[in-house]
């Protein structure tokens, strides 16, 4: 993908049911004022954890990016939601975005050019076609049933990822739910549909990854991850980036 770096973390650490003192002097050092005031109202506690680890691993995939650079660089949450990368005097140094699942977290990185969006969820029995029909709408899933992709729970899950991704790189409009983002199969590749370009912005690609996942019929935008020993069997991810000067 064009100036992007995609970086994804498992904490294996063991957690007690209670919350310590390492975690409160963590949050101290680690989140902005905005962010821990988020953190101190987080329930339940592995939620709370999650927040926390995922600024932990954030702070070390900086260290390597930016190097002693990193120590002047924070990120920080719009009223939105949306996580922004900035320097101490305030200032957006890279566009970021986070996704979490269990001891999971996914950073992708850009440069401000771009907006991006990432999303990870971990593979898991369900029921695709109720799940499908919570979000796709009816052109997509007729298109999509034609491929046989609407029974089958990795491929819903799938959309789902793409589907999250570019609605964080859009930065999480209220207008736009994730039913009036439509995507496409074909040529074995899945994508955001163009006739679904909004004003904010417009997709430069697409990247799909994963580990224990396979997807029907094949994605040829997929990439898989070497997880040794992960505690999570399987999960599947996508990044979308999204050329704010495009449109
Ligand atoms: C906010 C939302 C994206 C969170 O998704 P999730 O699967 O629960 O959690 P994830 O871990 O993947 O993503 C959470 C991260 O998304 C990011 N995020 C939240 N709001 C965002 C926004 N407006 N723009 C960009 N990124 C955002 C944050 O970085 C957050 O992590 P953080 O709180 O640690 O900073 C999701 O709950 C949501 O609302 N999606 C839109 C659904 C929608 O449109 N629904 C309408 C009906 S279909």
């Amino acid at each position: 993908m064009p100036n992007c770096r995609l970086w994804v973390a498992e904490d294996r650490t063991c957690k007690d049911a209670s919350e310590s003192a390492h975690d409160q002097r963590l949050a101290e050092t680690l989140l902005t004022n905005r962010d821990r005031d988020r953190w101190s109202r987080y329930r339940p506690l592995e939620k709370k954890r999650q927040f926390l680890s995922s600024r932990l691993v954030t702070k070390a995939v900086l260290n390597s990016e930016f190097g002693t650079n990193s120590a002047n660089l924070f990120v920080d949450t719009m009223e939105s939601g949306r996580p922004m990368l900035v320097d101490s005097r305030g200032r957006q140094v890279a566009s970021i975005s986070l996704s979490h699942t269990g001891n999971m977290t996914a950073i992708a990185l850009s440069d401000i050019r771009y907006d991006l969006g990432v999303d990870i969820e971990t593979v898991q029995q369900m029921n695709a076609r109720a799940f499908g029909l919570s979000f796709i709408n009816r052109s997509e899933y007729d298109q999509l049933m034609k491929e046989a992709l609407t029974e089958d729970p990795n491929a819903i899950l799938a959309i789902w990822t793409l589907k999250e991704a570019f609605w964080k790189a859009l930065g999480g409009p209220q207008d736009t739910p994730l039913g009036n983002i439509v995507v496409e199969y074909r040529n074995a590749s899945l994508n955001i549909d163009d006739a679904c370009m909004t004003r904010k912005g417009k997709p430069l690609a697409t990247q799909f990854f994963g580990h224990g996942y396979s997807f029907p019929g094949g994605l040829s935008n997929y990439s898989s991850l070497n997880v040794p020993e992960s505690e999570i069997s399987a999960f599947v991810g996508c990044v979308v980036l999204v050329d704010t000067e495009l449109v």
